[in-house]
């Protein structure tokens, strides 16, 4: 008899690899009511790479989502999704991903989720309009990359009557799950096609470090969206720009050890990212991405500016508010620039420059004095109803 630790978490990507990491057969809980066929897909926008993840005969195994899963998750399986590297935990199944998902990790994701929330809406306008109930078609929602599950568990309690779908490499820590939510632990680089014609809404947000073909993902996200469903994206592009909102541009090979000191860490950042294969700069292109692909339509692209620490002096409720949202970006970056030395340390930056650059930054953001922004970009669109 097989033990079920959480039945609402399941996993789509197993490699031989994570097979022989069962005790016995008896570790594997199958849901024999489940469909494993694959979805007839012409398309090769985005075809599974064998390279990108650990993963080798993945998608044929995968459900046609949200119907019910093919494995639940065992203790020995969601030890396995993990491993140690520079003193922090990371995925075992994506060679792209490598900033950690332990549990210091998505305490920062949850905090920088109540940033996100006090700046932008909590879901585009339409998602309400979107998920309404429909006896004959029950809604469902995914969220792709969704880390701690912050977004997608807020709207599985405010929408009961959607099923709740969360991708992530790592199965969600969370084991109060709400009933109409799920945990599956798939590699998104692999594609989407066991999900096409499957969704309602669509939503990732920072999960560019991870994707190796964005352009290919908006592709498979409009075949997993049923007409009229809606998608939203919300990238950044690890860009810093000057107090009157300059990019500041710094070439990769830069060797000059000087502040201001951010905008010199991300571009270590980014430069690992890009060595990790990630697509660094998918926050540039969403919106032409979306706009240009031709199944959505009402594309709305909005951009949010964040300071990188609460430098605002004034007394008034603007400033005062600025310097509330500012903090818990501060703390979210100097989080982050803990969080990032696995990335950059395994993409074979030297320490003594990743030590060197982030100490500087961290006095740079504690001190509160460098004007510096982050923006955020934001695209969300509706299928049209005749694709
Ligand atoms: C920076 S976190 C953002 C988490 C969440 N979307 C949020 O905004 O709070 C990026 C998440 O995307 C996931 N991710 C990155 N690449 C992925 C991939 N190829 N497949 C599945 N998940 C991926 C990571 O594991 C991580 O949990």
């Amino acid at each position: 008899m097989s033990v079920v630790q959480n039945p609402l978490l399941v996993v789509h990507s197993l490699s031989e690899m994570h097979f022989s990491t069962f005790d016995s057969p008896e570790d594997i809980d199958v849901d024999s009511s489940s469909d494993t066929t694959m979805s007839d897909s012409s398309l090769d926008r985005f075809p599974p790479r064998s390279e990108s993840s650990a993963t080798s005969h993945d998608w044929e195994m995968r459900s046609a989502s949200p119907q019910p899963s093919v494995y639940s998750m065992t203790s020995s399986l969601r030890q396995a999704a993990y491993r140690q590297e520079y003193g922090r935990g990371l995925n075992n199944y994506s060679d792209v991903y490598q900033l950690p998902a332990d549990e210091e990790e998505l305490q920062r994701l949850d905090h920088q989720h109540r940033m996100f929330t006090m700046v932008m809406d909590k879901y585009p306008p339409p998602l309400p309009d979107v998920l309404r109930a429909n006896p004959e078609q029950p809604k469902a929602v995914v969220d792709l990359g969704c880390g701690s599950g912050s977004w997608i568990l807020d709207i599985a309690r405010e929408f009961p009557h959607c099923s709740a779908v969360a991708i992530d490499l790592v199965p969600m820590q969370n084991l109060e799950l709400p009933p109409n939510c799920r945990s599956e632990v798939d590699d998104i680089n692999l594609g989407l096609q066991h999900y096409f014609g499957a969704f309602d809404v669509a939503h990732a947000r920072l999960i560019c470090t991870g994707i190796r073909d964005y352009a290919g993902l908006v592709d498979h996200i409009s075949h997993s969206l049923r007409p009229g469903g809606l998608v939203e994206l919300t990238e950044y592009n690890f860009v810093i720009h000057d107090s009157e909102k300059r990019p500041i541009e710094i070439p990769e090979d830069d060797k000059a050890l000087t502040g201001p000191w951010l905008p010199r860490w991300m571009n270590l950042a980014r430069k690992a990212i890009r060595t990790r294969g990630g697509e660094v700069e998918a926050a540039d292109h969403l919106h032409r991405w979306v706009s240009e692909h031709g199944s959505f339509e009402d594309v709305v692209h909005r951009q949010y500016w964040f300071q990188s620490s609460p430098w605002n002096t004034g007394t008034d409720p603007d400033s005062l508010r600025a310097n509330e949202v500012a903090k818990i970006m501060r703390d979210d970056l100097l989080l982050f620039l803990k969080s990032g030395r696995p990335l950059l340390l395994g993409s074979g930056i030297p320490e003594q420059l990743v030590d060197r650059v982030e100490s500087n930054t961290m006095e740079e953001l504690q001190n509160a004095k460098t004007q510096l922004y982050l923006l955020i970009e934001d695209v969300y669109a509706r299928k049209r109803a005749d694709f």
